[in-house]
């Protein structure tokens, strides 16, 4: 899996505007939100942006953003966590994804990637010369079943050989898109060896026929009881016996209580809403901090914190050490450390040290 980050400066556009169409659309896709969720329509739009463009660049993270009212960063984890979104500029007429999670890996995905390095590039999110193809590796795309697999686009393609998937990539970069699906003789995502259960289509035919022909005659004889005879009442075999809610014979269904829009929307929680303009900005405290720093008015010389430090109003520490091992005189601090081993470790490592020099 690849660590999905927006593409260089060098190739982001400056900015972003949905074409007319595109912008009527996002509109209408926007307005199928009730009000306040319109931030919902934020993957429909993301996906538009990359349909026209090709890619999501910043700039088209920042519009979605601007016409949600959502902040920046927030568009922006939606479109690094989904590997539909394209970061980067890919090939024009294709860009395959390779399913490299274990069932494909399993089934041959890895040769599947040679391929792709040999017929498109060596690394993948790098176009091939003419900029027409591209590829990458991505996790599991649902189509474990029929592994390996490729997606192009939104199409996938399944049940692949090396050589399969280099006849599709020549097809792509001629721009004629082969049939997506299967690529061996399977129905979708039927067992690929053929049946093993239910394999007689005459026996399961006449199987069917007989069953139907004698339900109808066990309704029939339900409907028209013989002549003298009472029609026996439904059973309650089948009826649940127990006090649950759902199966109280008093509670109607549907509802003679009927639903009121009004009061259930002034009954639903509001969406949060935040001042993106804000939520852009880095965090105050973070700021304040840094200030902090640059317009610092400790002295390098401070002398408070300077070592050795103090001890019962005595210096304490290696250096300490040194002149207490050279004075006779221990002072009261030396004699109160004397006893303790971290003080006679040091005192000793002060005289190795002495020594050395
Ligand atoms: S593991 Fe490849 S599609 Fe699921």
């Amino acid at each position: 899996m690849s660590v999905r980050r927006l593409a260089e400066p060098a190739v982001q556009p400056a900015s972003f505007a949905f074409n007319e169409e595109n912008a009527a659309w996002a509109d209408r896709a926007i307005a199928k939100y009730p009000e306040g969720r319109q931030q919902s329509a934020v993957i429909p739009l993301l996906m538009r942006a990359q349909e026209q463009e090709g890619w999501v660049s910043k700039a088209a993270i920042e519009t979605v953003a601007d016409m949600l009212g959502m902040p920046y960063i927030r568009v922006l984890e939606v479109a690094t966590f989904y590997t539909q979104y394209q970061l980067k500029p890919v090939g024009t007429k294709g860009h395959v994804q390779v399913c490299g999670t274990t069932p494909c890996m399993v089934r041959g995905a890895g040769a599947l990637m040679d391929v792709c390095r040999s017929k498109i590039h060596h690394d993948q999110f790098h176009t091939n010369e003419s900029g027409t193809l591209s590829w990458e590796e991505v996790e599991c795309l649902g189509a474990c079943v029929n592994a390996p697999m490729v997606m192009v686009f939104k199409d996938t393609y399944e049940d692949l050989t090396p050589d399969r998937l280099a006849e599709i990539i020549d097809a792509f970069e001629a721009g004629n898109p082969p049939q997506p699906g299967p690529q061996i003789d399977r129905f979708y995502s039927a067992p690929a060896s053929g049946f093993t259960s239910l394999t007689d289509e005459q026996a399961i035919q006449d199987n069917a026929r007989e069953w139907r022909e004698k339900r109808k005659q066990a309704w029939s004889a339900e409907a028209a009881p013989a002549t003298g005879e009472t029609a026996a009442p439904p059973s309650e075999a089948a009826r649940p016996k127990t006090d649950a809610a759902e199966t109280n014979p008093t509670i109607k269904s549907p509802s003679p209580e009927k639903t009121n829009p009004a009061a259930e929307r002034a009954d639903s929680v509001k969406a949060p809403t935040g001042n993106a303009a804000e939520a852009n900005k880095a965090d105050p405290s973070v700021e304040g901090e840094a200030k902090q720093r640059k317009n610092s008015t400790e002295k390098e010389g401070d002398e408070s914190l300077k070592a050795p430090e103090l001890f019962k109003e005595e210096p304490v520490g290696a250096d300490a050490k040194g002149e207490a091992a050279s004075d006779a005189d221990t002072t009261s601090a030396g004699k109160d450390m004397a006893g303790h081993p971290d003080a006679e470790a040091e005192g000793k490592s002060g005289s190795k040290d002495g020594e050395a020099s």
